[in-house]
């Protein structure tokens, strides 16, 4: 039941992308943090595909939506706004780069207008995760000059809704009282409630040291605590490792680092994967019953402008709405079916 309220998620989530402010705050993540700080390398191992445009400079320029399902197919991509199943994966970073441009300019300029971007197979997750631009503050080349804010106000909008789940990169080979992402996410979750640690580059820390202080609050807490992984390193990329043999050494990594080896902390990527799903699933649940109750009174209002207007079947004004609504219709359904099968359960 709880892969048919994902779906649903994803569907309204795809619904509300073109509307500047979403009518209903849906329970998402995303992904913040400096740039370079790893969380293109992140997003990637999670999905397990190189799938991302590389370079220097800032790469993600309008908000991807990466919406993950597991099901029982060969796996394959799908861009909500194209037809089509794309199954060689360096596709998808052409067409990214391509849709990029298209609304946010060649001119490295940045657009809110997000990219839905899902991919289906049976080795995913069921999460959907939001990619935003690097925290940025020097414009390059030509870019315009308020860049830096910009992308702050873009961010903000995303993580300061307070259903969102704000995962905040950071380097471990950096002084994590610099962290762009930690000073972002506590601007709006003072309390680290809806923050997610990840710490990237483990590997890459002065020898002799570790993340260990990090690790046990004492330094930023969380209450979702951090959790250390290890990405590609550049040589990895540039030799194109594939993403199996790098999980593998991250897992080797960890397996045999004199600190992390016995230390009780969730580590790895599949360990955040597996994290990010069960957060994202009981902040779904626990938001449900609201999201449920608003989306009734927005489909009392659209019925009530229907007659008003004396629409009947779905026009070029209503297009939007009307898929809005049949969404938003869908998940009433399954929401019921949830609650019944949740009050069976409790029964028993
Ligand atoms: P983004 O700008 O935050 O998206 O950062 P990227 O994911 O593009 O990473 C920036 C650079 O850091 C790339 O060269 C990555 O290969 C490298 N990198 C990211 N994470 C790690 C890691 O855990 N270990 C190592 N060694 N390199 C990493
Ligand atoms: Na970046
Ligand atoms: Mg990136």
């Amino acid at each position: 039941m709880l892969d048919d309220l994902h779906a649903v998620m994803n569907k309204l989530h795809e619904a509300f992308a073109p509307l500047k402010i979403p009518p209903i705050d849906l329970p998402q993540i995303a992904v913040v943090g400096s740039q370079s700080s790893g969380k293109s390398s992140v997003l990637e191992s999670i999905v397990g595909y190189d799938f991302l445009p590389r370079g220097s400079g800032i790469c993600t320029r309008r908000p991807l939506i990466i919406q993950l399902t597991c099901c029982d197919v060969q796996d394959y991509a799908e861009f909500s706004h194209l037809e089509g199943r794309i199954t060689d994966f360096e596709k998808v970073r052409e067409v990214i780069d391509k849709e990029t441009d298209k609304v946010a300019g060649k001119q490295k300029g940045v657009s809110e207008v997000p990219l839905i971007l899902k991919f289906f197979g049976r080795n995913f997750p069921n999460l959907s995760l939001v990619d935003l631009p690097g925290l940025t503050m020097v414009p390059v080349a030509d870019q315009p000059a308020n860049i830096g804010q910009l992308i702050r106000e873009m961010v903000m909008g995303f993580i300061s809704r307070p259903n969102c789940i704000i995962l905040a990169v950071s380097a471990a080979n950096q002084d994590i009282a610099n962290s762009d992402a930690l000073h972002t996410a506590r601007m709006v979750d003072p309390d680290g409630l809806r923050t997610l640690g990840v710490l990237t580059k483990v590997d890459l820390m002065d020898e002799g040291t570790d993340a260990r202080d990090i690790l046990m609050g004492k330094m930023y807490p969380l209450r979702l605590g951090y959790i250390p992984v290890v990405n590609r390193s550049q040589k990895d990329i540039n030799d194109k490792k594939p993403m199996q043999e790098s999980l593998k050494a991250e897992q080797l990594f960890f397996e045999n680092h004199p600190v992390y080896r016995n230390s009780k902390f969730e580590k790895g990527i599949p360990m955040l994967s597996k994290r990010l799903s069960s957060v994202l699933e009981a902040h779904i649940r626990t938001q449900l019953p609201e999201i449920s109750k608003k989306i009734k009174s927005m489909l009392r209002e659209t019925q009530e402008d229907l007659v008003r207007y004396g629409v009947r079947g779905p026009s070029t004004p209503f297009e939007c709405r009307s898929t809005v609504m049949k969404a938003i219709q869908e998940f009433c359904e399954k929401f019921r079916e949830a609650m019944n099968g949740e009050s069976r359960r409790n029964t028993y």
